[in-house]
């Protein structure tokens, strides 16, 4: 891997600042350019102090174009639900024309059908045709202690799909929805938010580029990625 992009801060809510900061640099900056921020979430825990904290942002959010990177195939009540938290944590909070915030649809006959839809509603916004992928502004992930990333679990098939935009997952028997390995690399940015000691061994391998790939999918996201980790995540991975 090349020398990977990597800021430590003391805790969450000093990576959480300093997220904030980056992200509407990252928005100022696509609408300044090209009058629209793209942005795809994370799920889990980590973000959601980001999501809270852009509530008092002063942005221009007529222009910013909400995704997800990944899903748990629940409907957005479920306690489960990646969109279903951010809308609690932030999206309800702010005044984003609501049709330009894309769930991905969890209520389909299926998840297959459900990831042939999303990436529809990904080339209809993006303007793109079969084959091409988009090229997010910004794209947020988190890793697990097994070094997955968005629902790209550890030897799974969604590892390897390389032309599609979506994949279907499995996490433990319930089914995901997923961006690809490409459509991530495919990002002008992406920002990794890794907390926890329990990260410490996947982080050391994808760091080192040691180990099998697959064993730890985020070393597969090869792309203009920056990660922000907390010191206890990268205590005795990273030297000051
Ligand atoms: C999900 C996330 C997943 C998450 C990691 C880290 O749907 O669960 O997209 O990839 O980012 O599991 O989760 P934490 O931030 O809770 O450690």
């Amino acid at each position: 891997m090349a020398t990977p992009n990597i800021r430590v801060f003391p805790d969450l809510a000093a990576l959480t600042a300093a997220a904030k900061q980056f992200v509407l640099e990252q928005a100022t900056g696509a609408i300044a350019q090209g009058g629209q921020f793209t942005l795809a979430l994370a799920g889990g825990n980590t973000p959601k102090p980001l999501y809270e904290s852009l509530v008092s942002a002063d942005t221009p959010w007529s222009q910013w174009h909400i995704f997800w990177g990944d899903e748990r195939y629940v409907p957005l009540d479920h306690p489960d639900s990646n969109a279903g938290m951010a809308f609690q944590a932030w999206l309800n909070h702010v005044p984003i024309p609501k049709n330009q915030i894309h769930p991905m649809p969890t209520a389909d006959a299926d998840p297959q059908t459900a990831a042939d839809r999303y990436e529809q509603t990904l080339r209809q916004t993006f303007g793109i045709r079969e084959g091409e992928f988009p090229r997010f502004d910004l794209i947020l992930l988190g890793m697990g202690p097994d070094g997955h990333t968005a629902s790209l679990f550890p030897h799974t098939a969604a590892l390897t799909v390389g032309d599609r935009l979506i994949t279907v997952g499995n996490k433990d028997g319930q089914a995901r929805l997923t961006f690809t390995v490409p459509l991530i690399n495919h990002a002008r940015q992406i920002l990794f938010l890794v907390t926890g000691a329990n990260k410490q061994t996947a982080l050391r391998h994808i760091f080192g580029g040691t180990g099998d790939p697959h064993l730890y999918p985020a070393r597969l996201i090869t792309g203009n990625a920056l990660w922000f980790l907390d010191q206890a995540a990268a205590e005795g991975v990273v030297q000051n």
